[in-house]
Parts: C-alpha cells; structure tokens; sequence
C-alpha cells in the first residue's frame, strides 16, 4: 500500500492507521483540554525532540494559554526498531523549570522507559509538576513496573511500528501526514 505527501506516492507503507484528519480532529480536543486544566497556571510546555516536532507544532498552537516552550532530546532506539532500553540524555533544557508546571510533549510511548527518565529527570529539577501528552499509545507494551501515567493521549494503538506526523524508522517517514504502519519488507532491507 502507499500513502500520499501532496501528491506523492511513499513507498514501504503497509497501512494507515491514523488520518491527518483524525489526528487534526484529536489535537483540538487535547488542547481545549489541557487550556481548561492549566488554566491561570503558568505552563512549561517540553518537546522531546525528533519525533515530537510535528505533534508539538500543532498542539501547542491550540493551547490558548501563555506557555513557554523549549526541547529535550536523548536517545533510546538509535536507528532500530527495537528498544534498547537504555536511555541517554543528548540535549537538555535551557529553561528554568523550578516551581513550574510542566508538560511533556511526546510522540509515542511504548516501554514507558523515554518518559520515566524524562519525568525523573524534571522532577529533580523541582518542576512543580510533570504531565505528559503522548501522540500516540501502544498500552500492550508498557514496562508495568515503571509506573508511568500518561495524563493526555491522542490514539491507543497496537503493537506495530508505526512512522509518519514525526516518526521515524532510520529518520524516514517523519513527513507523512498519516500515521501509518510500516511494511515489514522496509526492515528487511536494512
Ligand atoms: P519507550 O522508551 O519504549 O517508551 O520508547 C519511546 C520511544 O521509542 C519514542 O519516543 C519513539 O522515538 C520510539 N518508538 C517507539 N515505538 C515506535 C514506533 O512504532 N515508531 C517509531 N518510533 C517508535
Ligand atoms: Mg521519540
């Protein structure tokens, strides 16, 4: 199967399994949400970089609170589909986040390992407090022993490597408006 960018054809798709419009439609609802939870607090809203840029984009466009904003990025996957389960900080914050509410912005959790270390690491900063927003959910694969909560959720999915709003497989795909899951042949050829 292929999706479209514009009016190209991508290749190495197998199906798509969220819709630009679904996503658009979800995006909304999250921030009307998280502009009534937040609301009169001061937000601190924390892109983890690559994947994230492109949900971080539009969400926090439909925040309708003052937020500052700012990214971290560290490493788990490298260029595989599988975890590694070691996490790495490869980019800090530059803002002062003592006393502030902060929200995580992320594309997809899946061991829940990315975001524990990202939530431990803002609460030793004293952030008054940690929240996270995840694009994307793969519930079945979640390290239960972590004990991560997800407060905001765009789509519950299931376990499949999925590319597309932000993802990756080796810093491919991140373009496609879709949310699509990738064909197996894809793998195979690394
Ligand atoms: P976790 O630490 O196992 O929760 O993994 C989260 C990170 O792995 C995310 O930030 C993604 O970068 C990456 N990841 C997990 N599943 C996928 C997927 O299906 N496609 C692309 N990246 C993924
Ligand atoms: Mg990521």
């Amino acid at each position: 199967m292929n999706t479209k960018v514009g009016n190209n054809l991508i290749n190495g798709i197998k199906e798509v399994i969220v819709t630009r419009d679904q996503m658009e439609k979800k995006v909304k609802e999250l921030g009307r949400k998280i502009s009534e939870d937040y609301t009169g607090k001061e937000l601190v809203v924390i892109g983890v970089l690559k994947g994230a840029v492109v949900f971080f984009s539009d969400l926090i466009r439909r925040i309708s609170l003052p937020v500052t904003t700012d990214f971290i990025s560290v490493s788990s996957y490298g260029d595989s589909a599988n975890s590694s389960g070691n996490v790495r900080l490869k980019k800090d914050i530059e803002i002062d986040i003592r006393g502030k509410d902060v929200l995580v912005v992320e594309d997809i959790i899946d061991t829940g390992l990315t975001l524990k270390y990202i939530k431990d690491l803002l609460l030793e900063r004293n952030a008054r407090s940690v929240a996270i927003c995840s694009a994307l959910d793969k519930p079945s694969r979640r390290d239960k022993d972590i004990g991560i909560t997800v407060q905001y959720t765009g789509f519950q999915i299931p376990d499949e490597f999925v590319v597309g709003y932000g993802l990756d497989y080796a810093e491919k795909y991140r373009n496609l408006e879709d949310v699509c899951v990738l064909s197996p042949e894809v793998y195979g050829k690394n």
